[in-house]
């Protein structure tokens, strides 16, 4: 029986440069996609998979994060004494237990797989999750708790995966795919962003990882690799062979909000299955 997964890392200290001028003062993950900033879809996202621990990996200009997940006491009092019930269980509707949200700083932007290792002392020797919170994924359930229910069933290492077109592949980890049974995948290589020529395959790994704790031993060599960074998918590569390692291909929709056609296509599918705004953006926009 695994180790039940009870931790995740967010990490949150990427500049998002691609929304500028946007995130020159708030960080890219506290974007809305409708009323809701994307780190809190992480969040609602993990919960709902059982995960108890959260912990985010910030930067410089990320503090504001912490307010999110914080009692807003001039807003409540004010919606109190208004009366506004509804928008007062909004505001609190995302305040977890103190001591379930941890922070950490990433202080240098050396990748991916460094804020990861960042984390390493809060995750001790406990399996965890990740979630990019700039990938948005829509399914039900989340894809944090599809992945979470293969892993109970295979253990190891588990990244969640989707088909891409060749050309994309330079945009992704990519997997070398083995053996398949349903919707999981053994995972016999990966490689970061390889030019679309030299692809293992289409199958590219999206922002889910469960990982074991033995993956912080890799990152600790500060192997720098595609783009000059320290990344995720070089020291996960290394686990293939020493531990079980799978890929699981979730059900859902999954929405790139780190790119403006990403985060637009997000906002238009979640208005379009909203009943109060899916008649009003009818009468803007024609869907196919
Ligand atoms: C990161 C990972 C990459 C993964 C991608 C998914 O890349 O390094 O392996 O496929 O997220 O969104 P980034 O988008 O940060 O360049």
């Amino acid at each position: 029986m695994s180790r039940a997964v009870k931790k995740i890392v967010l990490p949150v200290a990427g500049l998002g440069t691609r929304f500028l001028p946007a995130t020159k003062a708030i960080p890219k993950e506290m974007l809305p996609v409708l009323d809701k900033p994307l780190i809190q879809y992480a969040v609602e996202e993990a919960i709902a998979a059982g995960i108890e621990d959260i912990i985010l990996v910030t930067g410089r200009n990320k503090q504001v994060m912490e307010d999110h997940f914080d009692h807003a006491y001039e807003l409540e009092k004010i919606l109190q004494e208004k009366g506004k019930t509804e928008a007062l269980e909004i505001s609190r509707s995302m305040l977890l237990e103190e001591g379930r949200i941890a922070y950490v700083r990433q202080m240098r932007p050396l990748g991916l797989g460094h804020a990861i290792w960042c984390a390493r002392k809060l995750v001790g020797d406990a399996p965890f999750a990740v979630a990019l919170p700039d990938d948005l994924i829509v399914g039900k359930p989340g894809a944090l708790k599809q992945m979470v229910d293969a892993y109970n069933e295979l253990g190891g290492n588990i990244v969640a995966t989707m088909d891409v077109a060749r050309e994309d592949t330079s945009k992704y980890g990519v997997i070398t795919p083995g053996r398949r049974s349903g919707k999981n995948v053994e995972v016999t290589g990966l490689v970061e962003k390889p030019h679309p020529a030299d692809a293992p395959s289409t199958q590219a790994v999206v922002g889910r990882y469960i990982l074991q704790p033995e993956v912080m031993a890799h990152l600790n060599k500060k192997m720098v690799g595609a783009g000059g960074e320290i990344q995720l998918t070089d020291a996960m590569a290394q686990l293939i062979g020493e531990q079980p390692f799978h890929a699981h291909e979730f059900d859902g929709q999954r929405f790139d909000c780190g790119s403006k056609i990403g985060w637009l296509m997000a906002n238009m599918t979640l208005a379009a299955a909203d009943p109060h705004l899916s008649e009003q953006l009818k009468s803007i926009v024609t869907f196919k």
